[in-house]
């Protein structure tokens, strides 16, 4: 072992990744220490994780609180933090002030979010409509579903085969999404607003918009499922309310109406015609 690595053995550690070139042992705000003692600014923060920043000390002892009152009850009884976050993070999705109305679930991961994503789109749509688009050069996660969300082929081939129900079109490319989108078998359309893992791609403008109108036009709708997991500012992505380079795009959270009030809104929709895409649902995935 040589370098910034140091004396760390990893020999333990599966090989699923090639050996880091620098091992970090402590941070402090924007700034990460190697084990050599070299400073680096964190331009990464994880994979756009450590939103926060490293070691704040309010974080830190919020942590700490928690973890000297209560670890873990288990989903089989309640608790007082998960609701309390649940609300914030609703009113910060409704611009801080005021609750966008939305449900919050809990993960782990990003690749367990997008999990539920998928679990919750095939619900909505009920049995027979459980096909799921995305788009190539995409990355969704690593559980085998998400891995075949994933737009990448080479990922696929090891781990072959595939769950079923997953097709790929091309990014940015509206015609090849729309003759994707047969609305007898496809229940979500599972994107990244800008591809992250295969570089940073920006879409053109109207694409975004393009995608919404696309799968709410399809018959009773689909779901349109943000991945967002790297950009989780919606305002940034241009998921906000008041989207400053992309058309069209909102952050309503309403997955869980049941077959009647959809039915109700799709009626409501039809009567708003073309700006229909406000009441179109949305699933922020956000790790
Ligand atoms: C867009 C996107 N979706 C999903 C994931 C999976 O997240 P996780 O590694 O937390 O499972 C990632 C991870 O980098 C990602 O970039």
């Amino acid at each position: 072992m040589s370098g910034a690595t140091g004396a760390v053995d990893r020999s333990a550690l599966m090989h699923t990744y090639p050996e880091p070139p620098v091992t970090f042992v402590r941070g402090a705000g924007t700034e990460l220490w190697d084990t050599e003692g070299r400073r680096y600014l964190d331009f990464l923060s994880g994979l756009a994780v450590t939103a926060l920043g490293h070691a704040h000390p309010v974080v830190a002892e919020a942590v700490a609180e928690q973890a000297r009152t209560l670890v873990h009850v288990s989903n089989l009884f309640g608790n007082v933090v998960g609701p309390q976050v649940a609300l914030t993070l609703d009113r910060l999705v409704g611009g801080g002030a005021e609750r966008a109305g939305g449900q919050v679930f809990f993960t782990n991961s990003g690749a367990e979010a997008n999990e539920c994503a998928l679990k919750l789109a095939r619900k909505w749509a009920g049995p027979g409509r459980h096909v799921v688009v995305s788009t190539w050069d995409s990355f969704h996660g690593r559980t085998l579903a998400t891995l075949h969300a994933t737009g990448q082929a080479s990922k696929h081939a090891p781990f072959a085969p595939m769950p079923e129900g997953f097709e790929h079109v091309a990014y940015d490319d509206l015609d090849a999404l729309a003759d994707a989108c047969d609305p007898a078998r496809v229940a979500a359309v599972l994107l990244e607003p800008v591809l992250g893992e295969s570089g940073v791609v920006m879409p053109s403008s109207d694409y975004l918009g393009g995608v919404r109108r696309t799968a709410g036009d399809a018959r009773d709708g689909n779901i349109y499922i943000a991945s967002d997991q790297t950009r989780e500012q919606s305002r940034e992505s241009q998921l906000g309310r008041k989207p400053e380079r992309h058309e069209c795009i909102t952050d309503d959270v309403d997955f869980e109406q049941d077959k009647k009030e959809r039915e109700d809104d799709e009626e409501d929709d039809r009567v708003e015609g073309e700006e229909g895409c406000e009441e179109h649902p949305t699933i922020l995935a956000v790790a």
